[in-house]
């Protein structure tokens, strides 16, 4: 049963919200499965003796044809359409989405498959004004030169009414600022209006969130950060329960992940349960050592009961990420504060097992010079709150 549909308030988490014990209340998973069996076990095939427990990539351009018949359905033809170790990743993504799932090269390939699938010239596109900026920076290029109206609506809100909208694209919580949206209520709206809802939900992940149970029609994902978490692939998927134009999408214009990646993929998704916990916790740490820090303003994670996003998020999330946002004075010190740190790495992206920091302004972000976006990784908490102390006390 979907969270809307089983009426609020959710059941509490038996699992708690990893690192914020206080937080109880958090919606319950909508199966009876525990996370980490789930993580562990989706996607595998039914068990035979001497067989692995995870198949080996299956690399492969052209397969084998029978000669007279040609190419007949359920069988494999051509490695741009068709990977078996595509499809078991894809059906542990979509088991633990609660959907269909159809994986890409990357999240902007899924992305920009689901804008150009679904917009046409002349339909409006309503996107987050503080998301991931590379999805703005194609909305405002190739979108609007095919004749999209796009309007940008920070994640917080307020949103303007949806009448003559296409598509409502959220993220949440969104990146870098953290910001959290009403799931639930965005959908309503949007479908009173006659418009679709696609929800990036990278920085959440399947077990931090589940949009297409809360009403969203898609789920489209960067699987290059935490749900893979090993900093070392790229992965997108698009999930939803009609996903069949996205799929030909891929097939025609062949934006498919690697079997090598899309293997690592689903090894690295059986430890999910286990890095997002520590993650959690250390984030949860990491914000309360920030907030004691009068060099530092606006702390942002959405498990603090202060924060502005924490009563969305605490009824709509079941874990939240390891991701802390917070605001130094300016550049200069933020740049200090990134060479003077020694565990933690000044890197890009976030959910990865290392810990990193990244000034965002550096990227183009509308946000404060001195903002950075710290991700915590699975080294020890006590750890990287010993060299944030250290970093912050040099800078
Ligand atoms: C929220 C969000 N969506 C999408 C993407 C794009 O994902 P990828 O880098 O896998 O293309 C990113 C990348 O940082 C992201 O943060």
């Amino acid at each position: 049963m979907s969270p809307s549909a089983a009426g609020s308030p959710a059941r509490p988490d038996a699992a708690g919200f990893p690192g914020r014990p206080d937080a109880a209340g958090f919606p319950a998973r909508p199966d009876a499965a525990g996370d980490g069996t789930r993580c562990v076990r989706v996607g595998l095939p039914d068990p035979v003796p001497g067989q692995p427990f995870l198949p080996g990539p299956v690399f492969a351009a052209p397969y084998h044809l029978d000669a007279v018949a040609g190419p007949q359905p359920g069988l494999d033809g051509y490695g741009r359409t068709d990977n078996p170790t595509w499809r078991a990743l894809e059906s542990a993504i979509g088991a633990l989405e609660g959907g269909e799932c159809v994986v890409f090269s990357s999240g902007m390939a899924a992305i920009s498959a689901v804008l150009l699938t679904v917009l046409r010239p002349g339909d409006t596109l309503v996107l987050p004004a503080d998301g991931y900026y590379r999805t703005r920076a194609f909305a405002a290029g190739t979108l609007a030169g095919f004749g999209v109206s796009i309007r940008e609506v920070p994640t917080a809100g307020p949103y303007p009414p949806f009448d003559g909208v296409r598509l409502v694209l959220l993220e949440t919580p969104a990146n870098p600022g953290l910001d959290v949206c009403d799931l639930s209520a965005l959908s309503e709206a949007a479908h009173r209006a006659g418009a679709l809802v696609a929800v990036d939900s990278t920085t959440a992940t399947p077990l931090g969130q589940q949009p297409l149970a809360w009403g969203a029609d898609l789920v489209v994902a960067s699987g290059t950060k935490a749900l893979t978490g090993h900093s070392d692939l790229l992965l997108g998927y698009v999930a939803g329960s009609s996903v069949d134009e996205v799929r030909r999408w891929r097939g025609d214009t062949g934006g498919v992940p690697g079997p090598f990646e899309a293997w690592l993929a689903h090894r690295s998704l059986s430890t999910l349960d286990l890095r997002l916990a520590r993650q959690s916790a250390t984030a949860a740490a990491v914000a309360d050592l920030l907030a004691t820090r009068p060099e530092v303003s606006s702390v942002r994670w959405p498990g603090r009961p202060d924060d502005p996003a924490y009563p969305v998020a605490s009824r709509q999330m079941r874990r939240i990420p390891g991701v802390v946002t917070f605001t130094l004075p300016d550049a200069g010190h933020a740049t200090r504060f990134l060479s003077h740190a020694r565990l933690i790495s000044a890197a890009t992206s976030f959910g990865g097992p290392h810990t990193t920091a990244d000034r965002r302004a550096q990227w183009g972000d509308p946000v404060p010079e001195g903002l950075i976006r710290l991700s915590c990784g699975l080294e020890d908490t006590a750890d990287v709150l010993a060299d944030l102390t250290a970093a912050l006390d040099r800078a």
